[in-house]
């Protein structure tokens, strides 16, 4: 990493022109440590203009995640959270485990402006891109054990749903257990990590990777179809987390009393799969086909095969080709 990246991009987050000698006159460092930096962020994925006389220009103006910004959004619930953002780390969950077994605290959030090796669920990496995406993870302590947080990712899903929906973003779908999808294309991915005793206490890092502003070259890069906010709803960055996380406290303290259950009608309400065909590839290999019935008050998907309805607690679903 470079020392200087940052703060090059912060004084030039706002899309204008910008000299290389006044760059290198705020920051006190030479004209060739300011290109050896926009070097740097164009490995990031920025696109920098850089014309004779003028200076330097980012193609796309950047929003840094500012906790001043995102606790002003939040209000009273700002207190709920403790918000810590970082330039760069390998991935947010991994630290936030880390954090979590060394006792940081409930609300504990780590937002990253770039992951160096951001996770997906089933051993996947996880795609971003600075100011291109939103990725963080959230700490939250639960009294009951791992084995009372059946659906906990789903209600997830739930929050971040309605979050997106409040914000303005039609057509937004869920797909078990816990895709966030547009016109069937990924818009959002969660990892759950849990950590504690069998009967409780129990922690969860909640981590949450949402696609913002896609450039084609990111896009090119990631092996399924994936959607972005631009093109549902614009949002600035800031008020898009600080929506989600406001509907995260509401949704996981909902949770944390009355399970899953109370959220199951309206998940299954949001299941772009609801009724439909389905293809299931389960963790052995086998495939199964059937019509998706729904969900169990534990979070387990229920399809009806023709001799009933049969439970799946993991298994990869997709649309069946007829
Ligand atoms: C999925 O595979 O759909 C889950 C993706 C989760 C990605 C987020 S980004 C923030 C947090 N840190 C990670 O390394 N992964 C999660």
């Amino acid at each position: 990493m470079n020392s200087h990246t940052f703060p090059v991009l912060r004084l030039l987050a706002d899309g204008e022109f910008h000299s290389g000698e006044l760059l290198g006159q705020h920051l006190k460092i030479s004209r060739a440590a300011i290109w050896n930096a926009l070097q740097h962020a164009q490995s990031l994925g920025i696109d920098i203009y850089s014309v004779r006389g003028k200076g330097y220009k980012l193609a796309r103006a950047l929003d840094f995640i500012d906790v001043k910004q995102i606790t002003k959004t939040l209000g009273e619930d700002a207190k709920k959270f403790s918000l810590t953002i970082l330039e760069t780390c390998d991935s947010t969950n991994s630290l936030l485990m880390q954090r979590a077994s060394n006792g940081a605290a409930h609300g504990t959030c780590l937002v990253a402006e770039i992951q160096a090796s951001g996770r997906g669920r089933r051993g996947r990496s996880w795609v971003s891109g600075l100011g291109a995406s939103l990725t963080f993870s959230l700490l939250w302590r639960f009294n009951t054990g791992a084995s009372g947080l059946g659906g906990l990712s789903l209600a997830v899903g739930v929050a971040l749903a309605r979050a997106l929906n409040a914000l303005g973003a039609d057509g937004i779908a869920l797909k078990w257990p816990n895709d966030v999808l547009y016109q069937n294309r990924k818009l959002a991915g969660i990892l759950i990590e849990l950590q504690g005793e069998m009967m409780g206490p129990s922690a969860a890092v909640i981590g949450i990777g949402l696609n913002v502003h896609l450039p084609e070259e990111i896009r090119n890069g990631i092996d399924q179809p994936v959607a972005d906010m631009q093109e549902i709803k614009p949002v600035h960055r800031n008020e898009l987390l600080a929506n989600l996380l406001k509907h995260l406290n509401t949704v996981l303290t909902q949770f944390e009393s009355e399970g899953f259950a109370q959220l199951r009608e309206e998940w299954q309400g949001l299941h772009a799969y609801q009724d439909k065909q389905v293809r299931l590839l389960l963790p052995n290999g086998d495939e199964q086909y059937g019509k998706v019935a729904g969900i169990a008050e534990d979070g387990a998907l229920l399809v009806d095969s023709g001799q009933g309805a049969k439970r799946f607690s993991s298994a990869e679903i997709s649309l069946r080709n007829l």
